[in-house]
């Protein structure tokens, strides 16, 4: 897609359902992000994500999607501390889930271990720029790239994962120019969130995109939606309908024959009688 200049889409899904509606609107990569710490689970950040949750969520996704590819994202500390783990952890995607290729942070630290698994045949994708699983390193979920010793940085990472075997790489907060040249630099696609137009393709988390909840709104998110606020409004109806005896109306129930009614009611005048001997 990237030689033909076709825009590559991606959208974050956690669950059965959205992975079925994000497949029918034919978006070429679905991401098991884990920002399903942030978005589903209630979490602060996404470091306390563990590979037992990751592998719940992914396993929902995959049986919901028929035509996306499916990238699993390696938690926090699945991949850092050993190669073998790395590729174990980045395995058990591939054999317990169903998802086609993993995903992870990092640059020329995280060289060995795609490497590594790009040997056991595991697709791996880059993730550079914001990587919120380095948000304390960091110091905050902020802008990378924005001098010229941490463009530079960010180039050479994008170089060597690329050398590494990374077939795609997400650019997270990157400034618009720099995602330009990384995209220029690269063969493999580039995919943006917050990195600009100058990228392959672009990636979102779904529920910003669908506003499926009240909270801030990032910079760089497009609202095509408010969900919320159509939920919310639908929920108070159903409330509103129930308290006032209109719903359930007469075409939400299952109705019974006339002989089946006269049985019961003299299953019940029995039931009546014998209770009332027993009570003398
Ligand atoms: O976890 C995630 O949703 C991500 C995207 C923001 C790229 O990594």
């Amino acid at each position: 897609m990237k030689a033909d200049g076709r825009p590559i889409t991606m959208l974050t899904a956690y669950d059965y359902p959205t992975a079925k509606i994000i497949d029918a609107a034919e978006i070429d990569i679905i991401l098991v992000g884990d920002s399903v710490g942030n978005v589903i689970l209630g979490y602060d950040s996404t470091l306390p994500v563990t590979m037992d949750e990751m592998v719940h969520h992914v396993k929902a996704v995959c049986r919901g999607v028929a035509r996306a590819m499916v990238v699993a994202d390696m938690p926090f500390l699945s991949y850092q501390v050993s190669r073998e783990e790395g590729v174990r952890n980045a395995g058990r995607f591939l054999k317990e889930t169903g998802a086609q290729s993993v995903k992870l942070e990092g640059g020329r630290e995280v060289v060995e271990v795609i490497k590594a698994c790009v040997s056991a045949g595991i697709p791996v994708m880059g993730h550079l720029g914001l990587t919120p699983q380095s948000v304390h390193q960091l110091g905050g979920y902020k802008v990378q790239g924005k001098e010229a010793e941490s463009a530079a940085k960010l180039l050479e990472d994008a170089r060597a994962i690329e050398e590494a075997g990374v077939f795609a790489v997400v650019l997270e907060c990157v400034p618009v120019p720099l995602a330009r040249m990384i995209t220029g630099m690269l063969k493999v696609p580039t995919i943006g969130i917050g990195a600009g137009p100058y990228c392959d393709g672009q990636v979102l988390v779904t529920h910003d995109l669908l506003g499926l909840y009240p909270r801030f709104v990032p910079k760089f998110v497009k609202q095509y939606a408010v969900l919320h606020q159509e939920i919310e409004a639908a929920l108070g109806r159903y409330k509103e309908e129930v308290q006032a005896g209109v719903f359930p109306g007469p075409e939400h129930g299952f109705g019974l024959s006339e002989e089946v009614i006269e049985e019961a009611a003299q299953k019940l005048k029995s039931l009546s009688e014998e209770s009332g001997i027993q009570n003398q």
